[in-house]
C-alpha cells in the first residue's frame, strides 16, 4: 500500500521560527538515534515516521553513526522515504545529519576535520538516497581541530548544495560564540544549536541559552525525556525491551537510582494533577522557554509518539507548579 499523508497534517502542529532564519521547525521533532537501525523492526520504524508526518512533524534528525549498526538508521530512513514520501513530499521535510563521532577506522573517521566532515556527508547522502540534507551539523567540538577548519567544512557543505543550513551540537557557550562568528564571516550563518536539555540535564541554563538568544540561533533540545527516565516507564522496575534493558544501552541501569525514581514519582504526581503524562509534562516544560525552537524526541512505538505530541495540548504552567517542580529537581 502506498502511504498517503493525511491532508490534516498541518492543522494542529505548532511551527516555530528557527532563530532569525526563514526556516520554521515543528515544536516537536523526531530523532532516529535509536529504534531505526538494522537491529530494529523495519515496519515499526516505517509506521512511526509516517504517523509522525501525519501529525505535522516535518523535521527528522539523523547522524552518520545512528543505528545500531552505525549508518543503518540513515539506510532505513532512505528506504522508508523512497517508498512512502514520494512526489514532492521531500520538499515538506527538514532532514538533518551530523558528523563528529567515530564512524570508520583510521585517522579520518572521527572528530572535526574537513576531511572527515565532507566525506561523511557524501556517505550520508548515499545511505539516505538524497541529493541534499537540510541541516548539516558538527556533532561535537573537537579540541584537536581548529574550529575554523570545522566551520569551513560546514560552509563548503552549504555552498556545494549538499546542505541548506549549518548547525552545531554540544558546543559550550564560548565555543558557540566563536563558531557563530566564524560562520558569519564565511557568509553561512549558523542556523541552530543542538544541546542535551531536560529537567534532569540543565547545563544549557548556565550561559548557552543566553548566547543563543544573543546570536539569534535556534535551539533544538535533545533527549528531552532523559532517554525515558522522565516517563512513568521505570517506576515499577525495568521493562523488557526498554532502552535501559538493552545490552550496551546508552541509558545505564546505574542511572536509574532510588533518588532519581523518587523525583520521577513526585513529578509524575504533578503531571497527573495537570491531566497529562509525565512525558508530556517534561516536553511542555522545555517548550515554555521561547528560546527553545523544537524539542527533539525519540520514540520506540507509535503510541509513545502520539503520547508525546499530545503534550502540545497543555504547555502552560502555573507559577506554583513551576516552583514545586524546581523544589523536586533540587532534591
Ligand atoms: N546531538 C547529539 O549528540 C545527540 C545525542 C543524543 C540524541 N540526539 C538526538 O535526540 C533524539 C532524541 O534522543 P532520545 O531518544 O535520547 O530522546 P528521549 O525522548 O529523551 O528518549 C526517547 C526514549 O524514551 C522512551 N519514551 C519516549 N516517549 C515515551 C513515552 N511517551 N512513554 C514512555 N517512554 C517513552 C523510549 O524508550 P524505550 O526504547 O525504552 O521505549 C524512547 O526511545 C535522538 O534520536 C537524536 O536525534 C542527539
Amino acid at each position: 500500500m502506498v502511504y498517503t499523508p493525511t491532508s490534516k497534517r498541518y492543522d494542529n502542529m505548532i511551527y516555530n521560527r528557527c532563530g532569525r532564519s526563514g526556516l520554521l521547525l515543528p515544536a516537536i521533532s523526531l530523532g532516529l538515534w535509536q529504534n531505526f537501525g538494522s537491529v530494529d523492526n523495519f515496519e515499526n520504524a516505517e509506521q512511526i515516521l509516517c504517523r509522525a508526518f501525519d501529525r505535522g512533524i516535518t523535521h527528522f534528525d539523523l547522524a552518520n553513526n545512528y543505528g545500531p549498526l552505525p549508518g543503518t538508521a540513515e539506510e532505513n530512513f532512505g528506504k522508508i522515504l523512497k517508498k512512502n514520501f514520494i512526489g514532492n513530499l521531500r520538499d515538506e521535510l527538514v532532514i538533518s545529519t551530523k558528523a563528529g563521532y567515530l564512524m570508520w577506522p583510521g585517522p579520518y573517521g572521527d572528530g572535526g576535520s574537513r576531511k572527515y566532515l565532507l566525506s561523511s556527508l557524501d556517505q550520508s547522502l548515499k545511505r539516505m538516497q538524497l541529493d541534499y540534507v537540510d541541516i548539516f551539523y558538527s556533532h561535537r567540538p573537537d579540541a584537536d581541530t581548529p574550529v575554523e577548519e570545522t566551520m569551513m567544512a560546514l560552509d563548503t557543505a552549504v555552498r556545494s548544495g549538499k546542505a541548506l543550513y549549518a548547525g552545531i551540537s554540544s558546543y559550550n557557550p564560548e565555543q558557540t560564540r566563536v563558531a557563530v562568528k566564524i560562520l558569519e564571516k564565511l557568509g553561512t550563518p549558523c542556523l541552530i544549536h543542538q544541546p542535551k536539555y531536560s529537567m534532569f540535564e540543565r547545563w544549557v541554563e548556565n550561559g548557552l541559552l543566553d548566547v543563543l538568544e544573543e546570536t539569534a540561533l535556534g535551539c533544538i533540545a535533545f533527549s528531552p525525556l532523559a532517554q525515558g527516565m522522565l516517563t512513568d516507564k521505570y517506576l515499577h522496575g525495568i521493562p523488557e525491551n526498554s532502552r535501559a534493558s538493552k545490552p550496551e544501552a546508552s541509558l545505564k541501569l546505574t542511572d536509574i537510582t532510588e533518588e532519581r525514581l523518587q523525583q520521577v514519582r513526585s513529578l509524575n504526581e504533578i503531571a497527573r494533577q495537570r491531566n497529562q503524562s509525565l512525558a508530556q509534562m517534561a516536553i511542555a516544560w522545555l517548550l515554555k522557554d521561547k528560546r527553545i525552537t523544537s524539542v527533539l524526541i525519540g520514540a520506540s512505538s507509535v503510541q509513545q509518539l502520539h503520547d508525546n505530541i499530545d503534550s502540545l495540548n497543555h504547555t502552560s504552567f502555573k507559577p506554583d507548579e513551576l516552583t514545586l517542580i524546581e523544589k523536586i529537581l533540587k532534591n
